[in-house]
């Protein structure tokens, strides 16, 4: 096939508008698969997955159609993800647009048509689900010519699951999706836009060849990651691997090359040909070393777990190359990790993976973010105390500085694409409000949904924003959020004290405007946590190095008659009773923590902190 009878293309949709649906279809008319063959990946997908949104990958697959080879190449359509779908939609000329007929065009669907708009990729508007009942076509054309000024004789309607009118999108991509820009006579040079982690055979990178050839036996170099390779089987996905003798430019496949972690096959990775210098390549643009925004705290329930879960996080993150880690303590919890994800959607992916593939029992702490702190511009200061750095990032309450060394402090902010029906915008934006939210643009998709756009601080996104936004909605919002910067704000470390003894495990660092409701959040969990003692427990979270106190809470002594029972003045039936306490104590001591003159269960610490 010459570059000019191939096409790179991607079906992108927002979540359950029938992205996996249709792909099965094309692969069915192409002859790929059989009717009725179901792609495995379709029922890996995760609980949390369904439950959250998130739009599983479909698959990437070879289809002939005429004298043409068309790529169908997946994208991630993970949420937290849109930095890499944006980076993968750089391999394809062209994509088909999808939107569910019955729902019409949704926060995810808006996301994805500027990610192609910008990547000026040819977009294909396809109205799918036409055969339901509650389809309603002219409603979802105009919405479409409102938002995107798409014609509505050029929107392709469709129903992926009856398979009507699906055949004469193949017509469609060949005539509108141009060929892929490629030269065949260069030295090899190839971009990576997906991988997966085979525990055989390594990373699996998926390419696309842009120049020359790649052959078995080929030696390589990674531009980013500056390392050289030797191939050791390249192939084409039909959609399952299938080897070949080559891949020519023009042409997407895989390439198995002994890469020991999925990181070292980074979306967006220039491969070339070893032979030339890395100063003679021009790396593709768009690479960016992948940044957790999120980070957790995550520990086995039981400590004796450790082992066993170390290999299980390194096992899942050597597939899924976008977390970090970073070994963590605390005495109460023992051993763990500091583990940063790219978002909460993508925390939460990782915990059921965690329980789901390698049946570990673990907990994750309360998310939180990384802030930036801008030192005084004073020389002293800066040597002395902060190593010589104008700016510090903050994760840690240990690390915390004196705030009289500080400048200012900045917290992450994301920009939220909210698709609302128009009789909730005042609750969704009254909720954003109390979020601290800056309101961006207010568009109307047609008479009955607004698309609305709002700035807000990811501390506050990161607690249970998308948990309130579809209570309040019913489900009837749908929502997309990318990283926007940084905003000035005020920080306070919150400290917890049990009898005027300071916890350090429950110190937090946090804007001063969640200040209060944090502290009636810990407290609240502290006093229902903390058993009964001989005495009086007082329980309170303070502020700043004067201590105000923003929460307390008491926890009453136990009662007189037991303390007697404790005493030795067994009355009738006592003794049973008493002995019955003891041993029930002895159990309990040793899952006991002294903090000070008060015992705390070790669940305790779990249930205070876990999210
Ligand atoms: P995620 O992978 O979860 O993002 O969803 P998706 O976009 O891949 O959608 P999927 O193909 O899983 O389809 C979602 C649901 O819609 C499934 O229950 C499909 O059977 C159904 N569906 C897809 N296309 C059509 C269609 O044309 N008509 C009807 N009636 N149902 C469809």
């Amino acid at each position: 096939y010459p570059p000019e009878k191939i096409r790179n293309f991607s079906i992108v949709a927002h979540v359950d508008h029938g992205k996996s649906t249709l792909a099965d279809r094309l692969l069915e008319l192409a002859g790929v698969i059989k009717p009725g063959e179901q792609h495995a990946q379709i029922l890996d997908k995760l609980q949390v997955e369904r439950e959250r949104g998130i739009t599983v990958k479909a698959q990437t697959a070879v289809l002939k159609y005429k004298d043409y080879l068309l790529n169908l190449i997946d994208t991630p359509g993970h949420v937290d993800f849109s930095a890499e779908v944006s980076r993968s939609l750089s391999v394809c000329d062209g994509i088909l647009l999808l939107v569910a007929a019955n729902q019409g065009i949704q926060a995810q669907t808006i996301a994805n048509f500027w990610m192609a708009f910008e990547s000026n990729v040819t977009i294909i508007p396809v109205i799918n689900k036409i055969d339901l009942q509650g389809a309603n076509i002219e409603k979802v054309e105009t919405q479409l010519k409102n938002l995107f000024e798409f014609n509505p004789s050029d929107c392709v309607k469709i129903s992926a699951k009856t398979g009507q009118n699906v055949a004469s999108l193949f017509d469609v991509i060949v005539k509108q999706i141009p060929p892929p820009n490629v030269d065949r006579q260069k030295p090899f040079r190839a971009l990576i836009f997906d991988s997966t982690f085979d525990h055989f055979r390594g990373a699996i990178a998926y390419v696309l060849v842009k120049e020359g050839v790649l052959k078995k036996g080929q030696k390589i170099k990674s531009y980013h990651s500056d390392k050289e390779y030797e191939i050791s089987e390249v192939g084409i996905m039909q959609p399952n691997m299938r080897q070949t003798v080559s891949l020519l430019a023009g042409q997407v496949g895989y390439v198995i090359c002994g890469m020991k972690t999925a990181k070292e096959a980074s979306v967006g990775e220039t491969l070339f040909d070893a032979e030339l210098g890395r100063e003679t390549v021009t790396a593709f643009p768009g690479f960016k070393e992948v940044k957790p925004t999120v980070y957790s705290g995550l520990f086995p329930v039981d400590p004796a777990d450790y082992e066993n879960l170390k290999q299980a996080i390194e096992r899942l993150s050597l597939n899924d190359p976008a977390v970090t880690i970073q070994p963590d303590s605390s005495a109460a919890l023992g051993l763990g990790w500091k583990v940063g994800f790219l978002g909460i959607l993508h925390m939460e992916v990782f915990g059921a993976r965690l329980a789901q593939e390698y049946d570990a029992n673990v907990i994750l702490t309360q998310p939180n973010v990384e802030y930036r702190a801008i030192v005084k511009d004073n020389e002293t200061i800066r040597k002395k105390r902060f190593e010589g750095q104008g700016e510090i990032r903050i994760l840690d309450a240990s690390k915390f500085p004196d705030t009289t060394d500080i400048e200012k402090f900045l917290e992450p902010m994301v920009k939220v694409r909210l698709v609302v029906p128009n009789e909730m915008m005042g609750i969704v934006n009254g909720l954003c409000t109390e979020c601290r939210g800056e309101r961006g643009e207010i568009s109307s998709i047609d008479e009955d949904r607004m698309l609305i756009i709002w700035r807000l601080p990811l501390a506050e996104v990161i607690i249970d924003f998308f948990d309130r936004l579809k209570r309040l909605t019913s489900g009837y919002a749908s929502f997309e959020y990318e990283s926007d910067g940084y905003n000035e704000t005020d920080l306070i470390k919150l400290t917890l004290k049990i009898n005027e003894k300071e916890i350090s495990e429950f110190s937090q660092i946090i804007p001063a405007a969640m200040a209060k409701d944090r502290s009636k959040l810990l407290v609240g969990r502290l006093k229902r946590e903390i058993p009964q003692q001989q005495f009086q427990v007082d329980i309170k979270a303070c502020v700043g190095a004067s201590s105000k106190v923003l929460s307390s809470a008491q926890i009453k002594p136990m009662r007189r008659d037991f303390m007697q029972l404790l005493k030795g003045n067994i009355g009738k039936g006592g003794k049973e009773r008493l002995n019955k306490k003891i041993n029930h104590q002895k159990v309990g001591k040793e899952r006991m923590k002294m903090l000070g003159n008060v015992q705390i269960p070790k669940e305790a610490f779990l249930n205070v902190l876990k999210n």
